[in-house]
């Protein structure tokens, strides 16, 4: 991708903020191949006054649509996607490739709106990463066949990884990825916090519980990365006889940890479905 490579966002709202934050922090685009349109004057002025990029109104995105080789559906699945849609058909490039944001909608769905066949133009959906000022975190993508000739998959690829990794996937399993990954930063928030609380519990003053999980948590991460050793495999490293990790895991064996960690999951994975399901 060279720089010839115009992106432009339709919908400035906050998931299109963090992905422009993170692209134009890591140098993967500068601010002059980014424009943003919304509907929101004052989102308008305060995209402008910060990353410095073109802002301009919906009625007035004709010009950017039709330069941008990547156009990016930033707005919400109850927004007027028909609208949006007969927008790129009009003045969009029938080559540039539409990279969409909204969750619960898929990629027939999305062509409908753009009103081509399915493989009409190069489509990506993408359940975006949240963690994208860390460079860390997966975001999870299907794509049509259109999206994976070569020059296409190239500058998506680069625009996906200023924000965070990538891991591509049938669109049958994004609702998994969904309830899965990108709510994963829940699921380890929630256990820091009980974490926290249990030091808190034994006697610990917070400050100091707080510190100690969170050095926990990455030198765990760290432990299985360099080891690659399987979890248990570390636990037995660890747990001597009669020892204390033993009977700390004695109690967690006999708790509801992992079962209830796993419902959870599903239970998100469930909701990611439903609430595709009513979006169509
Ligand atoms: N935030 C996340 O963590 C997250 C995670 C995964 C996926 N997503 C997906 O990302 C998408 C955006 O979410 P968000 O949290 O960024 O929502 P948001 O902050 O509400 O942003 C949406 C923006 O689009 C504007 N808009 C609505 N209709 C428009 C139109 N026709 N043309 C131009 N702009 C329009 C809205 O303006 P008004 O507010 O004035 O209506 C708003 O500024 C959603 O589809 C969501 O499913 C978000």
């Amino acid at each position: 991708m060279g720089t010839k490579q115009q992106i432009h966002f339709i919908g400035g709202g906050q998931m299109s903020e963090a992905i422009i934050r993170a692209i134009l922090q890591n140098e993967t685009f500068s601010a002059k191949q980014i424009s943003v349109a919304d509907i929101n004057p004052s989102r308008l002025d305060y995209l402008k006054g910060k990353y410095e990029i073109k802002t301009v109104s919906s009625h007035h995105q004709q010009k950017e649509l039709s330069h941008a080789t990547l156009i990016v559906l930033g707005v919400r699945p109850h927004d007027d996607l028909a609208s949006v849609g007969e927008l790129i058909k009009e003045h969009g490039q029938d080559e540039a490739a539409v990279l969409s944001l909204i969750a619960g909608v898929n990629i027939e769905k999305l062509a409908s709106y753009l009103q081509v066949d399915i493989e009409g133009r190069p489509i990506i959906r993408v359940i975006p990463n949240t963690l994208t000022d860390t460079g860390l975190g997966y975001s999870g993508v299907a794509t049509n066949q259109a999206a994976e000739v070569e020059t296409v998959k190239e500058e998506v690829d680069k625009f996906l990884k200023g924000f965070g990794k990538v891991q591509y996937l049938e669109e049958s399993l994004i609702d998994v990825f969904t309830g899965f990954g990108v709510a994963g930063p829940n699921y380890i928030y929630y256990f820091i916090e009980s974490f926290v609380d249990a030091g808190v519990l034994a006697g610990l003053p917070r400050e100091q519980a707080w510190k100690v999980a969170l050095e926990n948590m990455v030198g765990a991460v760290e432990m299985l990365r360099l080891s690659g050793k399987h979890p248990r495999q570390l636990l037995d490293i660890n747990n001597s006889p009669a020892g204390v990790g033993m009977h700390a895991l004695h109690e967690l064996n006999g708790s509801d940890f992992s079962a209830g960690l796993q419902r959870s999951v599903l239970a998100a994975v469930k909701r990611t479905t439903e609430l595709g399901g009513e979006k169509s």
